[in-house]
């Protein structure tokens, strides 16, 4: 089989750490027959720089017939005052838009050996592995009226509107489910119906896709407001939660949180399944940023965009058992000790980005 990837490394640390998951993609071709055939594009700043743009139409093609498509990270002071239209962050939100990517998932996993780093006591976090489903195009990010009105009384008024319809809500709640079926086979669902119209339709919309075609998932309600404390008070109790995109990330960033670094963190997006293979439009990059404080210095940690991929693996090409050895391979490497300085306590050890993902490769073609 051959399997389409479009790698976007995009600014500062993006493509020291895409490197590291290219070492990986290398190795699965040569001693797994993986397959991978790879295309590189620019995006972000560094595409602004190429030809003014901050992702060409050929590159948002390539994105287009690509299986999945892994993205670093965008951005960086060097392109503060380029055009608000063609600004780095521009060239992530034209491929979110065109590849319509409704469903964003933020896995919060706490890894063994890093878990006296979190601020909350050990025996809440440690064997931690949930998976917090966002919804992400629509809501109040996009909802309409979105203005700010004079009054012309010396007072303004600021508008946004949340909008949910319903076919939005079955298919972030169907992706959702399915993904609980592959884990715990558990969906908690966030809203706020106590003071939310679009909340009360959210509720019920979920609730009927459950009892037509998910009934065999356990299905919770919770208010999100109440979630957010429930996460931060004994999150174990969660398997899959879904929510709007603001909801989703507020509670995100706290999950997050739960488990240390930026630099850990991976996410998936999809898009609706394409007619003819059947398979999702898929984008993956880690969490974090461009990093431009410690970019170009051999700094960052590369396991948010390894993770990232190992999310690929297992969501568009159903690697399941090399997506399991590699995040293996990253939970070994941890617990052997390596750190990269962002998990490092104080005056410990370190290595630097390669070296991190030198020992991943090492350990996973060991497995
Ligand atoms: P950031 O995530 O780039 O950095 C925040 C802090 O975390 C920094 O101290 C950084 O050194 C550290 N950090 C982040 N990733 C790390 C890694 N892999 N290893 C070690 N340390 C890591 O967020 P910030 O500083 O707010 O934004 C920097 C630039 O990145 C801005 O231009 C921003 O617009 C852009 N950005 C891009 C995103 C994307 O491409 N999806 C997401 C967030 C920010
Ligand atoms: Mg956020």
């Amino acid at each position: 089989a051959t399997r389409k990837l479009l790698l976007l490394p995009g600014d500062g640390i993006g493509p020291e750490t895409m490197a590291e998951v290219r070492k990986l993609i290398g190795f699965m071709n040569e001693s797994h027959g993986a397959g991978f055939e790879i295309e590189e594009g620019l995006v972000g700043g560094s595409a602004y720089d190429a030809h003014g743009k901050s992702i060409s139409e050929e590159d948002m093609a390539k994105a287009d017939a690509a299986d999945a498509v892994l993205f670093g990270a965008v951005g960086g002071p060097k392109w503060d005052s380029v055009a608000y239209d063609v600004r780095p962050e521009a060239g992530l939100l034209r491929l979110r838009k065109d590849m319509e990517l409704f469903a964003n998932l933020r896995p919060a996993i706490c890894y063994p050996a890093l878990s006296d780093a979190s601020s909350l006591k050990k025996d809440v976090i440690e064997g931690l592995d949930i998976l917090i489903v966002r919804e992400l195009t629509g809501g109040v990010y996009f909802g309409e009226p979105k203005e700010i009105i004079d009054l012309g009384n010396g007072q303004k008024r600021g508008i946004d509107t949340q909008v949910y319809d319903t076919y939005e809500i079955e298919r972030i709640a169907g992706v959702a489910f399915e993904l609980a079926r592959t884990r715990q086979n558990k969906v908690t669902s966030m809203e706020k119906r106590n003071v939310m119209k679009s909340g009360v339709l959210w509720n019920e919309v979920v609730t009927r896709t459950h009892a037509e075609k998910y009934s065999d998932v356990a299905l919770d309600h919770m208010l999100a407001d109440a979630g957010g404390m429930q996460l931060v008070r004994w999150p174990k109790q969660f398997d899959v939660i879904v929510c709007d995109n603001l909801f989703g990330d507020m509670l995100s960033d706290v999950a997050a949180m739960l488990t240390g670094s930026l630099g850990m963190l991976p996410s998936a997006s999809f898009g609706a399944p394409d007619g003819k293979t059947g398979m999702r439009k898929a984008l993956y990059e880690p969490v974090h940023g461009s990093a431009p404080d410690i970019s170009g210095k051999g700094l960052a940690n590369p396991i948010a965009m390894i993770a990232s991929f190992a999310m690929c693996l297992r969501y568009s090409f159903d690697m399941v058992k090399e997506a399991e050895m590699l995040e293996k391979a990253i939970a070994d490497v941890l617990e052997n000790g390596l750190r990269t300085t962002d998990i490092a306590a104080p005056h410990a050890e370190t290595v630097s980005t390669s070296e991190m993902g030198d020992a991943v490769l090492e350990r996973f073609r060991s497995l």
